[in-house]
């Protein structure tokens, strides 16, 4: 059996060696070009180092046919110095690719033109300097040539129209000037579909023998350039074209007539320049999906016909221009219309928004016209900006619209379900795996989106899952982060792709990754457009010589530890918290420390929702307690919620906020406040909650916020919050109790539906323990049920006796506990059946409801109703579903319709102050800075106080 095995090694030492000698030995001419390539550069490989060894066969990054090197890949591997001319000598060479290796500069060879058999050549990324050498127009079999975001200079060499064969031309982000050759030159790249110029200093006007009918351009991409004259009439003669960009330049003229032939256009940037003459019209553009004219010359005019008859536009933007008139309300009906910025106009007259149809409508920027009047529609979603309106000084004074408004939070990959873990050096957390690894890192520029939304999270889901299917690495193992639209209109973003099992990739991989995004072999969705990458240099790992000494040193870090380790242990505790919030709530030792179970509920950073709420700032303070304090603030989605935040001193309740975020996460009711998203960030305990403009049961109540109920409405908010607590007693799974009920959680939204907020302190009901459940008593005295206070056995029952004392407050509007008198037992004392309209409680009922009710139709079994609720022993208390009937049974006996709270059935019944059909308008005569309590949140929030002009 050895014996066997020995001969078989034998057999494959010996098969190996010869297949080494009949395919691996390279040509000895490439041989000594790679050699003398390796003493140039720094950072080569470390197989490069190797002695003796054979480069086709083991020198990463070479690639042999025949013992001729025909692929030298070194995307990304750190590679410093210059390009020796020497390089010219690998005849066979077909694809070069030194892309993303910033430590490679001078000039590039002229030899570089010797390389007649190359198809591919990218030099992007890296810090090449002087000119272009014209040898490269020898290159003739060359396909893609990438040589941007250099520092390269000088005149963009004549001899690049001999490339017949390329399609891929990119000279951007460089320092190159002169004009762009025609006649021979350029104009002779029939078949290039990629012009991308864009980023330099070129100078002259744009060619017009540059375009013809035979050109295939799919994109010109001009901008960000110092060119003049006028846009040439050729180029709409090129009817492949796509994305046409001159932006960011010095273009003066009028936009030739037929640029609306142009009709596969999907995006046009012609902004930044000086052209004039009229607006152009682009009514055959019917592929246009993105136009941007800010900034010109254009004569004054009333906004063109195109505005809303292109069916297929998403974004308009004219800036600082010279639209005067009224807007077409047409354009607010077009299918797919997002984005609609045409601030610093002279637009006027009436604003009419009302045929806002688009559900895809995101934002209205028409800040700094001269619009006059406004009808606004039902553009609920849509932002809308008119700050520096004169209607803004008059009947929307003081609403959001005049606001200046920020925008939206952009997307970011979600690490939640990683909790906080951090990791050391430069690794980073994998979204995947919530392992630390080294990913590739680098930036992805989008040269024109067709989109301006940077909140919309399927759209760039789908680019993490494009990307990890292309570069096939593991599904989830994408990260984007940083995401901006930078001053160039490009939309920017980091990314980080990390390796599948491992903590990094080895150099293959690598060149693999900077190949596949230098190259274009990796496509993003439609919607992203042209792109270019920059990666960022990649950590390979250490010297592997380092192993003995790095034993040596771990030993020494250990004992150092072992000394400093209880000292240390304090802090560390401490530390933890912070970087692990989840693993810190496992005090219970019930908890594992794993990140919440969510169903539907968002991630919020600390900076999105910093942001959301303006930094936090006092005036979108709406309601504060000992928990903390509560903010309105608005989603990039437009989106508006209620941001709780803790203080840093009641922290301690982190198992409580993890119960509270997962109970929320999980129960779904119209009575029930829901749960829209949390934070928790280096110590910040957040909560987003939908937003219920109409605060708390108390302050409504109290009289403070000016909204009166009538004895019907408090009956449906009775009803509704009955339903909400019935919900989560018996059709939760697990059961809850609620254990906190009382009129500052019972919250209103804008058409007065009762809504249960605060699950802070809510008890699951396991099935073991079912009926009683004992642990401390919380709660809040006034509602708190006797016999629960006494046994400490919680069950249902308890929310049962607090909801019979909000029933009271219903009654009354007086707090359970009044100048040390309890509402429960003055009830009680008072309670006369003779009496049958008011059963003794004339003095007590609510002066309101006597005002606006000329009937308390059901007060008595409603009064009786609340007796039965407050019963000291909890056996005689009715089931929250119990309750739920009886009240269903006084309205529907009443002729009210008990499940519809509309807007419309309101509309006779309830005016809070003068309505104008604003969506805050009830919060908008309150002034007064109500102090909620603790467990709630009111919307006391001081409109007035934010609308001051920046
Ligand atoms: C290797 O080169 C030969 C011609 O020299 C060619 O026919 C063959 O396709 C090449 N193989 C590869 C894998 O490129
Ligand atoms: C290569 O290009 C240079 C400069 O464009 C030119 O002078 C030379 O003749 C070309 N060589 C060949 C063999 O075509
Ligand atoms: C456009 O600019 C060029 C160069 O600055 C100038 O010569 C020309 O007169 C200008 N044309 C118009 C129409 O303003
Ligand atoms: C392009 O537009 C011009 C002027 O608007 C027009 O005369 C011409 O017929 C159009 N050409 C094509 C091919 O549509
Ligand atoms: C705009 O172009 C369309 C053809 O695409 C034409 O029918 C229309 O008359 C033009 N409008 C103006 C104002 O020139």
């Amino acid at each position: 059996m050895a014996e066997k095995r020995q001969l078989l090694f034998c057999y494959m030492l010996v098969f190996s060696l010869w297949s080494c000698i009949v395919y691996a030995v390279t040509d000895s001419q490439d041989a000594a070009v790679l050699r003398s390539l390796k003493d140039q550069w720094g950072n080569v490989p470390p197989s490069w180092d190797t002695s003796g060894g054979d480069p086709c066969a083991s020198w990463e990054g070479v690639v042999c046919n025949n013992s001729r090197v025909t692929t030298l890949g070194l995307s990304t591997m750190g590679l410093t110095g210059t390009m020796s001319g020497d390089i010219g000598g690998l005849s066979e060479l077909i694809s070069l690719d030194l892309s993303f290796n910033r430590g490679l500069t001078g000039s590039l060879s002229p030899r570089l033109g010797d390389l007649r058999k190359l198809t591919v050549l990218i030099l992007a990324g890296c810090s090449f300097t002087n000119s272009i050498p014209t040898e490269l127009g020898n290159l003739s079999e060359l396909t893609f040539l990438a040589l941007n975001s250099n520092q390269l200079s000088g005149e963009i060499p004549a001899s690049l129209g001999q490339l017949s064969n390329l399609y891929w031309l990119d000279l951007a982000d460089n320092q190159l000037t002169g004009q762009i050759p025609v006649n021979p030159g350029l104009d002779n790249l029939k078949v290039a579909k990629h012009f991308h110029f864009n980023k330099n200093q070129l100078s002259g006007g744009i060619p017009g023998k540059l375009f013809d009918s035979d050109m295939s351009f799919i994109h010109v991409l001009l901008d960000g350039n110092q060119l003049v004259g006028s846009i040439p009439s050729t180029i709409g003669l090129v009817q492949s074209l796509e994305v046409l960009r001159l932006d960011r330049n010095s273009l003066n003229g009028s936009i030739p007539l037929n640029l609306n032939n142009l009709t596969n256009i999907i995006e046009m940037n012609l902004a930044h320049n000086k052209l004039i003459g009229a607006l152009p019209n682009l009514t055959g553009l019917i592929s246009l999906n993105y136009v941007d004219l800010s900034n010109n010359s254009f004569q004054r005019s009333e906004p063109p016909t195109w505005f809303s008859t292109l069916q297929s536009l998403n974004i308009l933007i004219i800036e600082y221009g010279s639209l005067q008139g009224s807007i077409p309300s047409g354009i607010f009906s077009l299918p797919q219309i997002q984005q609609i910025k045409l601030k610093n106009n002279a637009l006027s007259n009436k604003l009419d928004t009302s045929s806002v149809s688009s559900q895809q409508l995101q934002l209205i920027d028409l800040e700094n016209n001269n619009i006059s009047s406004v009808t606004l529609g039902s553009q609920q979603g849509s932002t809308l900006m008119l700050y520096g309106n004169p209607v803004c000084s008059s009947s929307l004074q003081n609403t959001v619209y005049c606001q200046i408004q920020q925008l939206d939070a952009s997307y970011s990959t979600s690490l939640v379900k990683c909790g906080t873990q951090t990791c050391k050096s430069d690794k980073k957390v994998n979204p995947q795996t919530c392992e630390c690894a080294y990913p590739y890192e680098g930036t992805l520029y989008f040269r024109a989106p067709s989109f301006r939304d940077l909140s919309n999270a399927s759209l760039f889901m789908s680019l993490e899952s494009s990307l990890s299917t292309n570069l096939s690495l593991s599904p989830g193992s994408v990260s984007l982060h940083g995401l901006s639209f930078n001053d160039d209109e490009y939309l920017q973003m980091d990314i980080d792709l990390f390796p599948t099992d491992a903590e990094l990739f080895n150099r293959s991989e690598i060149q693999r990754l900077g190949f596949a995004l230098s190259r274009q072999i990796y496509k993003p969705p439609v919607d992203f457009g042209p792109y270019y990458f920059i990666a960022s240099p990649y950590f390979f790992g250490g010297a592997i010589a380092g192993i003995a000494t790095g034993c040596a040193v771990l030993v020494l870090v250990l004992v150092a530890l072992g000394v400093y380790s209880l000292r240390l242990k304090k802090r560390a505790e401490q530390a933890m918290f912070f970087s692990k919030p989840f693993a810190s709530w496992a005090t219970s030792g019930k908890d594992n420390g794993e990140a919440p179970q969510l169903k539907g509920a968002r991630w919020f950073s600390y900076d999105e929702l910093k942001k959301c709420t303006n930094n936090f700032s006092e005036s979108n303070q709406i309601g504060s307690g000992g928990y903390g304090k509560v903010y309105r603030g608005m989603l990039s989605d437009g989106q508006v919620v209620a941001v709780k935040r803790a203080e840093k001193g009641s922290m301690q309740g982190g198992h409580e906020f993890k119960t509270e975020i997962e109970l929320l996460s999980r129960v779904h009711h119209k009575n029930l406040v829901g749960l829209v998203g949390f934070c928790f960030n280096q110590g910040d305990q957040m909560l987003v909650y939908e937003f219920m403009s109409n605060g708390t049961l108390r302050e409504i109540l109290s009289g403070r916020s000016g909204i009166e109920l009538d004895w019907k409405r408090r009956l449906r908010i009775a009803l509704g919050s009955a339903r909400g607590l019935a919900y989560l007693h018996e059709l939760a799974h697990p059961p809850i109790i609620h254990r906190d009920v009382k009129s500052t959680n019972i919250l209103l939204d804008e058409n007065l539906t009762a809504k249960v907020a605060d699950f802070g302190l809510s008890k699951l009901v396991s099935d073991a323990s079912k009926g009683h459940v004992s642990t401390q008593v919380k709660g809040t005295l006034g509602y708190l049920d006797p016999e629960y206070y006494m046994t400490q056995q919680l069950t249902e029952k308890s929310d049962v006796y607090s909801f019979g004392v909000v029933m009271l407050e219903l009654i009354t509007s007086r707090l359970p506990i009044e100048k040390g008198k309890y509402i429960v037992r003055e009830v009680r004392i008072a309670m006369d059946k003779n009496d049958e309209t008011h059963y003794g409680l004339r003095e007590r009922i609510d002066p309101v409801i006597i005002k606006n009710t000329s009937n308390l139709i059901g007060f008595s079994r409603f009064l009786e109703l609340a007796m039965q609720c407050v019963e000291e022993s909890a056996s005689d208390r009715p089931t929250m579903s119990e309750v739920v009937k009886l009240l269903e049974t006084m309205l529907h006996e009443d002729g009210l319709n008990t499940n519809s709270m509309s807007a419309s059935s309101s509309g006779t019944e309830f005016r809070p102050g003068n309505n104008n059909g604003h969506p805050y308008e009830d919060s908008l005569n309150r002034k007064e800075a109500i102090e909620s309590d603790a467990f709630g949140y009111s919307n006391g929030c001081d409109l007035q106080a934010r609308a001051e002009p920046k």
